[in-house]
């Protein structure tokens, strides 16, 4: 996509962290905005200072791991701006533990927000965003976790792997259709953001009302590596380019794809696996 000025993008997870940065870039570009986010007063927090700064904003509590919601949103998107150009399907959270002790709760809740969101994102607005005839780019955010499998975040992995597989998948339909419409996946190792405190906006259905035993020495630990990842101002504009080069791979931590090397060769010499980067 080489046009920017004027065009709309839609951007779940759009509250915090990587999600807001690239609303910002997006801004800076001249694009107008839709801002999806379960969290409603960060998001209309967020909304609200990118208004101030003249940017058109179309915010809505979204719950992305509901088909209904996503629908909605799309439905807004078009009838506030018309054509959707570009499409992050970026919301996520992270839980974690021993395959063996974690809940189906666990699992319900991160494969629906991490991977069903991703999946009700292209079924609302991908018919839409072929059919409108102007360029367009749709955005998935998956993680170097969808490329090497750590231990302890095994329904975060699982949910990350997916979301590669969808976006290398609909790469290959796009190309074959010849569409107007570009897709690409963001992998960041680790992005200085909240999402060690995913746990925020767990639904009371799924788990948020249960009183869970906190690791305190695991939460400061993964608080200290999350502070310690780039801003993710820096993830945004890597996407940025991205999505103006047709790029289908966004690798913003080049230092650890040592690992997807190494898990890439276990699986050619059929040996087994070695644990690099991440938790070893
Ligand atoms: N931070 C990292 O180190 C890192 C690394 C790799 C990938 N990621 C991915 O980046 C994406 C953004 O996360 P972040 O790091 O900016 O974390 P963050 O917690 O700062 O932002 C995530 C946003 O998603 C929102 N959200 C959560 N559940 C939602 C739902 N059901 N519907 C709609 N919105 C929901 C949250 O309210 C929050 O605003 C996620 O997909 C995450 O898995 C993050």
């Amino acid at each position: 996509m080489r046009e920017f000025q004027g065009r709309t993008a839609v951007v779940t997870g759009a509250a915090s962290g990587i999600g807001l940065a690239l609303c910002r870039r997006f801004a800076a570009a001249g694009m107008r905005l839709v801002m999806a986010d379960i969290e409603k007063p960060a998001l209309q927090e967020a909304a609200e200072a990118l208004r101030g700064g003249g940017t058109e904003v179309l915010d809505m509590v979204t719950d992305v791991s509901n088909p209904a919601q996503v629908d909605e949103l799309a439905r807004a998107a078009t009838d506030a701006f018309g054509p959707v150009n570009v499409l992050c399907n970026n919301a996520g959270v992270a839980s974690g533990g021993l395959v063996s002790e974690l809940s189906i709760e666990d699992w319900r809740w991160v494969l629906g927000v991490n991977l069903f969101g991703v999946v009700h994102g292209l079924h609302s607005f991908l018919p839409g965003m072929l059919a409108h005839g102007q360029e367009a780019h749709v955005v998935n955010t998956a993680s170097l976790a969808g490329l090497v499998s750590p231990p302890l975040m095994s329904p975060y992995s699982a949910s990350k792997f997916a979301v590669v597989a969808i976006s290398e998948s609909l790469y290959h339909e796009l190309n074959m259709t010849g569409a107007k419409v570009k897709v690409s996946v963001l992998c960041p190792g680790w992005v200085n953001t909240r999402i060690h405190e995913a746990s925020r906006n767990r639904p009371a259905g799924l788990g948020g009302d249960q009183a869970r035993e906190v690791d305190e020495s695991r939460m400061q630990l993964m608080a200290q590596v999350i502070s310690s990842g780039l801003p993710p101002e820096q993830v945004a504009e890597k996407v940025f380019e991205a999505i103006n080069e047709e790029r289908l791979y966004v690798i913003t931590h080049p230092d650890m794809l040592a690992g997807v090397e190494a898990r890439m060769r276990s699986i050619l010499d059929q040996t087994n696996p070695v644990l690099t980067g991440f938790f070893a």
